[in-house]
This record gives structure tokens, sequence and C-alpha cells, in this order.
């Protein structure tokens, strides 16, 4: 028996469709972006990134009518977020988190502090929901150079007022970047509708994609206002020794992840045909399921909301009788693939009261069936049982 409930870390499987990109493209194209001789295979190169940055522009309602040039890859979100942070915070200027971050925003944001950028963690409560008031207070009291946040936690699932948080910055004039790692391609998002600054994704969770390739979808003006992370060739504007301001060069140093790319716009594609609308409510009904077998066994600590409204279909448990690295050894040993610990997200845990033990993570994805979640529920009360 092969059980996968661990689509938070990274969706499995994937559509066929992506492999198969993956695979064409390394076999029957594979020439490098704009670093060739226009021959057909550089154009077909050249074309497929394009269309990539085009389907994401759609798919997050992007600015300027979507312009695809303000869609920037990089390896991952941890990546896009480095660049964003990095690329907009200077000594001095003062940047607002919650404390149901992953590290992918606190490590570089704890980074940032030592040279002199101020950092404000604003508390969520004990199931991880911001109340966004506790924001506008916080930014009616000091001046706040940006907001940054996570659309939906990889602990326990809570999804936050995004737009409550949105109109907030965009009332107050404060940039608002969405870490959306656990939310894109699961839940529709407008970056023009919260009034993003950046919103930055990872190709291989909800996204379906491969690993190894994220990005930002950046307000244009916004963009302006970042310094690149990385310089190098670009493949164009060769006669300057500086790194190009135009986009998509700018933030673009480097052979990106071409074949993850061909896998990401496969991706992007399958989604479009098969409806985020019907991803979302396929992935709820699994949630429920196994929500309402987790909540009534023996001896369960349940952290995060208890019940499916606005939160994705990650749970986070633990048992009063047994370590949750052990329930999760055990529940491998059997087929069944979960994440104990602390998931990257040590203040989240904190946040939760589940800090140091961490807690066992159970994410179901779209290709899991009802019998993946009876048995995982089954096999894990026989443990704790046992
Ligand atoms: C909320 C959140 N942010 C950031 C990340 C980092 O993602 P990646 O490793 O793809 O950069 C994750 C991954 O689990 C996540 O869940």
């Amino acid at each position: 028996m092969s059980v996968y409930v661990n689509n938070a870390a990274t969706s499995w499987p994937k559509p066929e469709c992506v492999p198969k990109a993956v695979f064409d493209f390394m076999t029957g194209r594979g020439a490098n972006l704009a670093r060739g001789a226009a021959a057909k295979r550089d154009v077909d190169t050249l074309d497929m990134v394009m269309e990539c940055r085009e389907a994401l522009a759609d798919l997050f309602c992007g600015y300027r009518d979507c312009d695809p040039r303000y869609v920037t890859f990089t390896s991952n979100v941890t990546e896009s977020l480095n660049v964003v942070l990095k690329g907009y915070l200077r000594p001095g200027m003062t940047v607002a988190t919650t404390s149901m971050e992953h590290n992918a925003v606190i490590r570089p944001l704890r980074a940032l502090e030592k040279k002199g950028i101020n950092l404000e963690i604003i508390k969520c409560d004990d199931r991880g929901r911001l109340d966004p008031r506790s924001l506008e207070l916080l930014i009616e009291s000091k001046t706040i150079d940006m907001v940054v946040i996570a659309h939906g936690s990889n602990l326990c699932g809570v999804i936050q007022d995004v737009k409550s948080v949105g109109k907030i910055c965009k009332d107050k004039g404060v940039p608002f970047v969405l870490d959306t790692a656990q939310t894109a391609g699961v839940i529709h998002i407008s970056a023009s509708d919260l009034g993003l600054s950046a919103l930055c994704f990872t190709g291989h969770k909800g996204l379906m994609g491969p690993q190894g390739i994220g990005g930002i979808v950046w307000e244009p003006s916004f963009a302006e206002k970042c310094s690149p992370f990385v310089e190098g060739g670009t493949g164009s504007f060769s006669d300057e020794e500086y790194q190009p301001t135009r986009m998509p060069d700018k933030f673009e140093a480097g052979t990106p992840n071409l074949p993850a790319i061909a896998g990401l716009l496969a991706a992007v594609r399958w989604i479009e045909e098969t409806g985020i609308e019907t991803i979302h409510s396929r992935e709820k009904e699994l949630g429920e399921r196994l929500l309402k077998g987790l909540i009534h066994m023996k001896g369960i600590e349940f952290h995060g909301p208890s019940d499916m409204e606005n939160r994705l279909p990650v749970f986070a448990v633990n048992f009063d009788c047994v370590d949750n690295g052990t329930l999760a050894g055990e529940l491998a040993d059997m087929g069944i693939e979960t994440r104990p610990g602390l998931h990257c997200a040590p203040l989240a845990h904190k946040t939760l009261g589940s800090f140091p033990q961490g807690a066992l993570r159970l994410s179901v994805g779209y290709f899991n069936t009802e019998e993946d979640v009876d048995s995982t529920l089954n096999q894990l009360s026989r443990l704790v049982d046992r």
C-alpha cells in the first residue's frame, strides 16, 4: 500500500502532461533562452518561456493587462521572497509580518534585521489566524514600509484574510507582498484585486509543476524600486557591463530552469482545463473527510482551525501517547507518507503551542482518493490504540 498525504511539502503525483512536457523539452527542443541564432529551436524556447509568463500573468491577474514581462522566474518561492525583501528593504525601514510565517520569510527578515531593518511580528491567535485590525493598529502607530505574509499556512492550513490586509495596505500606501506557496493553483488569487506589490509563488506545490521553478508577479512601479539580487548574463543588451533595467531581464541573470518552465506551462494549462474551483472543492471534500475522522480520535491534540472554513486540507496533530516523529516513521513503514516535526516554521509552532515537539502533518491533494483518507485514518487509529 502507498498513500501520499504530504502534499503541503510538494504535490504528488503530477498531472501526466507535466513530466511529458519536461521530457519533450529536453529530448526534442532544449535550446537555451535568447542565447542562439534565431534558429527554430531558439525561437521555440523563446515562445515557450513567453507563453508560460503569459499563462501565469493570466492565472494571477497581473497588472497592466497582465503584462507578461512582469513575471519573473526564480528557482522557488524562497528565492522569490529573498529577491523582493532584499531588493526593496533598506536600513531604517520597518517591515511587518506575522507569527505564522515559514522560514522562507522569517530567515531573510532576521538576516535583514542584522543589517538595520526593523522587524514587527504580529502575533496570530492560537488557531493561527491574523486579525487584520492588529495590522491596521500597527500601521497607524508607526511607519511600516512593507507587509509580507503567507496566504495559507503550511502547518495548520489556515487561510488569512488577505482581502482585508490588502485593503488596509492599499489605504495606507504600504507595499503588500504575498507568499502563495500553499494557495497558488488551489485558490483563485488576483494580484491586482488584492493590490499586491509582489506575488511570490513556487511551481511544485498547488501549481502542480516540477521542483526547481518559482517566480514573482510584480506590480510594475514596485519592480522599478527593487534592486536585482543576482547580476549576470541575460542574453540581451550584451554590449552593457551593467545589469539591464528592462523587464524581465532585470531580475533574471543566468540560464533559467527551462525544462521546469516547460513542465510548469503544461501544469498551468492543466489547471486552466480542470478549473481552480473544481480543484478547490475536491480538496475541500477530501479535507472534510479527513478532519471528521481525526477530530474524534482518542488522545488527539488538534492544532489550528477545527472546521473547514477558510482553511486548506493541511492538518497538524499530536497524540498524548506517542511522539509525532515515531508515529510518522511507523506510518511510513506502512507506506503512508506524512511529515512530522517543525515544518520549517518554528514561530508558527510557537503560536499554536506545538513547539518544540512539532506535530504530525497530514495534507491531502487533488489526486488523493476517499480510500487514501480512510486507510490513513484506520492505520493512524490502530497505531494510537496500540
Ligand atoms: C508557506 C510557505 N512558504 C514558503 C515555502 C518554501 O517553498 P519552497 O521550498 O518551494 O521555496 C513553503 C514550503 O513549504 C511554504 O509552505
